[in-house]
Order: structure tokens, then sequence, then C-alpha cells
């Protein structure tokens, strides 16, 4: 060293002037070291912090251009500087990040609350916060109400995806039930649950009833059968097995877990009747081989396998409990456009001005129910201890001619003209149901007026049309149920 000393700065140079130097030259090196020896005990590896207000609301919402300040020991340290900090000193400013995200996240999903008491919560837990698809796409719930584990059951609707029962699983969800919906989707449309997929207490199987399925429920509504004459005459065998074996398999499985089992039989168990109105005590008067017999005879025979079944499990059997709803004409938002009934055949008509088709004079009655008073009557039939059928369906009845002039008047457009054309096979006179048993053991009466469900049902149909552009009623022959145009462009 002393030879490079002397070779800089040269011998000519004073003993005076080289010691002063070396003595500054040995203060820095002295000084270097100190620093070195410092760092050496209070940290090892040097740390960038980078936190920003990003990682605590994924964007710069928090009004500082993305930039986190962050507080320790009174020094406030910005993200965007590299700081070294000592090892001691970055855990302690790690648990604090650690805590502010969590506290962030706590007062969002507080806001998000207040905002929208419904949504859905957000996984909060550990530091890591899991977004899902819903949440992303900022997908809300519909109202739900908080039950205890004890009063929460776990309810199975067969055909759930149908037109009742979407509506029916709407109720128990916003009571506060776990619900699970089997269907087939035959006639079931997946937009008619949408609005609950991926909600905790929702589940959707697509299952067909004919083959078995292990369960655990606490009650079972079974409705999985298509219920228009068009529809279900499409395929009248697979219209039997799915009444006969579909409600073996549900029974199978009621009587398994324990499960209470209501059955949505229908007003055709009385085919063409010959009393008027009809009370559950008419045995009914249907041919067994016409065009609807598949349906009306599947649905009597269900209605004889769940009374069977009962029977069966021995008197003071509670095992085994039982309820079967006698429904008579519903409707509402969310038929099926292309079912072919007179609701939704006359409305689609009356919105795009054509002309109403009558099958018939159109002297035939029927009384018609808004499905909400449907689905009242069916839950509290499941809960109440009447065992039972039970009609249900509103005594309101109209001529089919009169019904169709109503419709084109609450459609307002007078363009579309009333047309016959020839009477179906098997076509029941006369409908209307004696609803003295409902009243009495449910307490149940319908509280809807026609009107008013049709011009909700029309509001619906309109935007349908909206979505489709252009419906073509079905008509009175079998036919298969057309996809819902949205899944026919998807697929
Ligand atoms: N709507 C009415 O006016 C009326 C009248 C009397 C009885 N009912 C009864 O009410 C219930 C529901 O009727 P809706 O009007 O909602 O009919 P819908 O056709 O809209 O619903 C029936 C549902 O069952 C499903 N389904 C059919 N076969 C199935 C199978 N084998 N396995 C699984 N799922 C199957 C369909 O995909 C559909 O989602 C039916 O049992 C029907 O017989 C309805």
């Amino acid at each position: 060293m002393s030879h490079s000393f002397r070779h800089w700065f040269g011998s000519s140079t004073g003993h005076r002037l080289n010691s002063s130097i070396r003595a500054a030259f040995l203060f820095i090196v002295g000084a270097l070291a100190l620093i070195i020896s410092v760092n050496c005990v209070f940290g090892r590896e040097p740390l960038v912090l980078r936190a920003s207000s990003s990682h605590v609301r994924g964007g710069d919402e928090g009004g500082n251009g993305g930039m986190q300040m962050l507080q320790h020991d009174g020094r406030q340290v910005e993200s965007h500087e590299p700081v070294l900090v000592s090892e001691e000193l970055r855990r302690t400013i790690k648990e604090e990040v650690r805590a502010e995200i969590l506290a962030a996240m706590a007062e969002e999903e507080k806001k998000r609350r207040q905002e929208a008491p419904h949504a859905r919560p957000g996984t909060l837990g550990d530091g890591e916060r899991t977004v899902s698809r819903q949440e992303q796409l900022g997908q809300l719930y519909p109202p739900t109400a908080t039950l205890s584990e004890g009063q929460r059951r776990r309810i199975l609707v067969t055909g759930g995806a149908g037109f009742v029962g979407s509506h029916l699983v709407d109720r128990l969800m916003a009571e506060g039930h776990e619900v699970i919906v089997v269907d087939n989707m035959f006639t079931g449309r997946k937009k008619n649950v949408a609005h609950w997929i991926g909600h905790p207490h929702f589940m959707l199987i697509v299952h067909d009833v004919v083959e078995p399925i292990l369960l655990e429920v606490d009650q079972i509504y079974h409705l999985a059968c298509p219920a228009s004459p068009p529809h279900y005459q499409y395929n009248p065998i697979k219209t039997i097995k799915t009444s006969t074996m579909g409600t073996l398999n549900m029974l199978g499985l009621a009587k398994r877990v324990r499960a209470r089992m209501l059955l949505t039989s229908t007003s055709e168990v009385y085919g063409d009747p010959q009393i008027h109105p009809q009370p559950e005590s008419y045995w009914g008067n249907v041919n067994p081989i016409g065009p609807r017999a598949c349906y009306d005879e599947g649905k009597r025979v269900a209605e004889t396998m769940m009374y069977a079944y009962r029977s069966q499990g021995g008197e003071g059997d509670s095992s085994m409990e039982v309820r079967v709803a006698r429904i008579f004409n519903t409707f509402g938002p969310r038929m099926h456009p292309n079912d072919g009934r007179v609701v939704s055949n006359f409305i689609i008509q009356a919105l795009q001005g054509k002309n109403i088709t009558i099958y018939g004079k159109g002297r035939q009655t029927r009384s018609f129910q808004y499905v909400d008073d449907l689905v009242s009557g069916l839950m509290k039939l499941m809960n109440s201890d009447y065992e039972l059928p039970v009609n249900l369906g509103n005594p309101d009845e109209y001529s089919v001619k009169d019904f169709a002039l109503l419709v084109r008047e609450l459609v307002r457009n007078m363009d579309s003209q009333i047309v016959h054309l020839p009477a179906t096979k098997d076509d029941p006179a006369k409908r209307k149901p004696d609803i003295t048993t409902a009243k009495k053991e449910l307490g149940w009466e319908p509280t809807v007026s026609v009107r008013d469900g049709l011009a909700k049902t029309i509001e619906y149909f309109r935007k349908e049309l909206e979505e489709t552009g252009e419906i073509t009623p079905t008509g009175p022959e079998a036919a298969r149920p057309q996809p819902h145009v949205e899944e026919s462009k998807r697929s």
C-alpha cells in the first residue's frame, strides 16, 4: 500500500503532508467499517417496500395516485421509494401492512353491505380474499332472510327450473332455506333460476327424475313433469315414465331420508268433469286412451303411489308424510313462450297484433290463478297437517272467448281478431275448483285478481318478445319445447 501511496503522491511530497493524508484515509476507512457493521447488526437483506393502495382495493381508488403511506415510529415511508430496513422493522411493517389490508377490506365490505345489504359477503379471512366471478361482475342476489340452523331446511324442488318451480324456489330462498333444484331442462330454463346460481344456499342439479338420485333433504316438492298439452304429448311414454318412475324415485328418497313430500297433481285428474265446480271428493271422468291420458293417468297413478307409500308405512308411522296439491290453470311470468297454453298464446298473439286463435267455440270455461297465489298454497299445504288432496285454483271462471277479449283489452291491440279453429280432442268443457278444503284446512284463497296477474304477465311476454324478436305460438298438436333464443344462440 505504501508503495502505491508513494506512486500516487510522489516522494517529493513532505512527510507532514503524507501523514495528514494517511490520517484522513484511515478516518474514511474507519467510518465505512462502522456503517457496514451497523448494517450487519440491524439487517441482512435490504427490503424494497412497494406497498400501494392497489393491494388494498385492486385499483387506484384511494385518491393518492396509488401511493401508500405507511407509518412506523412516527416515520413516513412512501411506497415508490425503495427503502432499506432491518429484519425486525420489516416484520413489523409486514404485520402493519397486513393489518391495514384487512382493515381496508373490512371497511370495504361494510360499505358494500350498507349500499347493498343482500350482496354476497366476501370471504374474509387470514388476509386472503377470494373474489368470485359473481362479485367481479357485481352480481347481487335477491334478498333472503337469515334462519337459525334449527329453522333452516334443506328443500328439494324437482322441476325447479320450470315456470311454477322457479317461483317456488324464489319464495323458499327468500325465507332463508337451502334449495336443491333437480331438473332435466326439458321445459325448464336456466334463466328462470339464473339469479340464484352461485348463492351458498342454492344448487342446480341437471338430472332426470326417472333415474334415482341420492340426496339428504328435509322436504321434497315434486313438480318435475311437463304441464302443457303440446309438451307432454310430444313424448307420451316419457311423460308416463316421469309421473310414475319419477314419483316412485322421489317417494323412495323421501322414505329413506324421512322427508315430507308434496306432489303437484292437477285438475286434469277430474278429466272432462261431470260435476261443477269440482271438489276433491270427485273421482273424475278421464279417457284412459285419449291424447291427454299420458298426463292425466300419469298424475292419477302418481297420487295412488303417494297414498300407497303412506299407508304401507302403517297407521301412525310418521316416516312417510305426503301432501297432494291438485293445481288448476296457473299463469304468470316465466311461462314458457312456446307452451301452447291459452294464456301464453293469447298474450303473445295480441302483443304481436296477430289473430287470437280459439280451438272450438270458446264456450268452454277455465279458471286462472296467478302463480304467486299457487306458491303460497303449495307452501301452506306442505307445512300443514292436512294429508288428503287439496284443490289450488282461482274459482273466478271465464269462458275462453271472454278471456281472449280480456287479454286483447289489456294488451290494447285491437288489430288482433278472434278466430275459431276446430276443437281439440278431450278438451274439458268446464273447469272450476271448489276450494272449500283449502280455505278450511290451510286458510288459503287466491288474493291476486286475474286482471292484475295478467298485467304482470303481459309485461313479462313483452320483454320476451323484445329479446326474441318474434314468437310463433305453438298449436294444440304435440310439440317439442323450443329452447329460449339466448340458449340456442349460445349453443
Ligand atoms: N302450470 C299449470 O297450470 C299447472 C296445472 C296443473 C298442474 N301443474 C303441475 O305443476 C308442475 C309444474 O308445472 P309448470 O307449469 O311449472 O310446468 P313446466 O313445464 O314449466 O315445469 C316442469 C319442470 O319439470 C322439468 N321436468 C320435466 N320432466 C322432467 C324429468 N323427467 N326429470 C326432471 N325434470 C323434469 C322440466 O324441465 C320443467 O323445468 C307440474 O307437475 C305440473 O303437472 C301445473
